[in-house]
């Protein structure tokens, strides 16, 4: 694998600080994007080349590029954060960087490695420093890497070259209600994946797969549309673009990476962080009737969305065809809180990072 250089060519017109100032003041979720991006080529026989880091621009694209009929594209989301003492760091760029592999292979595109992947994020966030919010809150600056194949035909094949690129947005919450409790649309006649395909890949698709079951959970009046498993239709298996955790008292059961499940880098940190804070933490599975029979016992007391950007996200209600339930007292529930604030705490420079997880610039 080669590791190629990222030569800077910075914007001679970056936004005015005033207008910058007044963006961060409420930067609400991926609408806003820095001055700056990074882009690297491959092509086949040459591998990874002409690393730039260039100002934030449209790409241009003929229209028979690859992906524009066949979506071989996938992307990772992470976010970097401002410290107490004005510095900057990201959080597991590695683990994404490695997923962004994983998808990669899955995808039949070419593996950029660990070290670029880092690199690009690392002169992103340099360069556009100044847009990452303050100190203080919980806005953060989104990291978006993407990778897209670029060879021009119409060829159903691997293509013979891709672009990596890098841009970055300032970041409220994700849901516009914060820490509000969202609700849940149960969809039990959509499956987001099947076995064998693309699920733990993070690739557009899976997103795109998900938008018409969103736009009926938005009919139903929900936020979210949760995914049973494409086999049995019984077991839980994660929302439209984040994972889910359910919290029995003091132990934690998120649902098992079956392969049509993406493998969340929160997910994950939250394994380790809850068993930091006494939790017992597990990965299991976790039917619907388990789901609907143990919120109404009271056995399962709070149930919540984990991912890059929906940070902790507490679930207060769940709506499927047939019924409709309250979960907990519909109120952000203790541990949800509790992680919440520990992440945060983590991820912001408040407390001391014991797993090596923080990259700072
Ligand atoms: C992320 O959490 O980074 C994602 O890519 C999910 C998407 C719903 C924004």
């Amino acid at each position: 694998m080669t590791t190629p250089t990222i030569e800077l060519k910075p914007s001679a017109h970056p936004l005015p600080e005033a207008e910058r100032e007044a963006l961060l003041a409420r930067p609400g979720f991926g609408r806003h994007f820095t001055d700056h991006m990074v882009t690297v080529k491959w092509t086949e026989g040459r591998g990874w080349h002409d690393g730039q880091l260039v100002p934030y621009g449209p790409l241009s694209l003929d229209p028979a590029t690859n992906v524009l009929h066949y979506a071989q594209e996938i992307f990772e989301g992470l976010k970097a954060y401002r410290r107490p003492d004005g510095s900057v760091a990201t959080f597991r760029p590695d683990a994404n960087a490695r997923r962004f592999q994983a998808s990669a292979r899955r995808m039949a595109m070419p593996e950029l490695p660990v070290e670029t992947f880092i690199e690009a994020c690392d002169l992103l966030v340099a360069q556009d420093k100044a847009w990452v919010p303050p100190h203080g809150g919980e806005e953060s600056l989104y990291l978006r890497p993407f990778m897209i194949a670029t060879e021009i035909g119409l060829g159903v094949r691997p293509a013979n070259e891709y672009l990596f690129v890098v841009i970055a947005s300032p970041a409220g919450a994700y849901f516009p209600g914060g820490v509000k409790p969202v609700s849940i649309w149960l969809s039990e006649n959509r499956v987001r994946a099947v076995p064998g395909g693309v699920g733990d890949a993070k690739t557009g698709g899976n997103y795109a797969a998900s938008l018409l079951a969103q736009a009926e959970a938005a009919a139903e009046g929900c936020d979210q549309v949760a995914y049973l498993d494409a086999v049995e239709h019984k077991w839980v298996e994660e929302l439209g673009g984040m994972n889910l955790c359910f919290v029995y008292g003091d132990r934690l059961v998120t649902p098992t990476l079956t392969g049509s499940l993406l493998a969340g880098v929160t997910r994950d940190t939250l394994l380790s962080l809850a068993a930091d804070l006494g939790y017992r933490a597990e990965e299991g599975r976790v039917s619907i009737d388990q789901w609907r029979e143990d919120s109404r016992s009271g056995a399962l007391t709070e149930v919540f969305a984990c991912g890059t950007a929906a940070v902790i996200t507490p679930v207060g209600r769940v709506k499927t065809a047939t019924d409709e339930w309250t979960q907990g007292t519909g109120e952000p529930g203790e541990v949800t809180l509790r992680l919440r604030e520990a992440l945060l705490a983590l991820q912001t420079g408040r407390t001391e990072d014991r797993h090596g997880w923080m990259h700072p610039l």
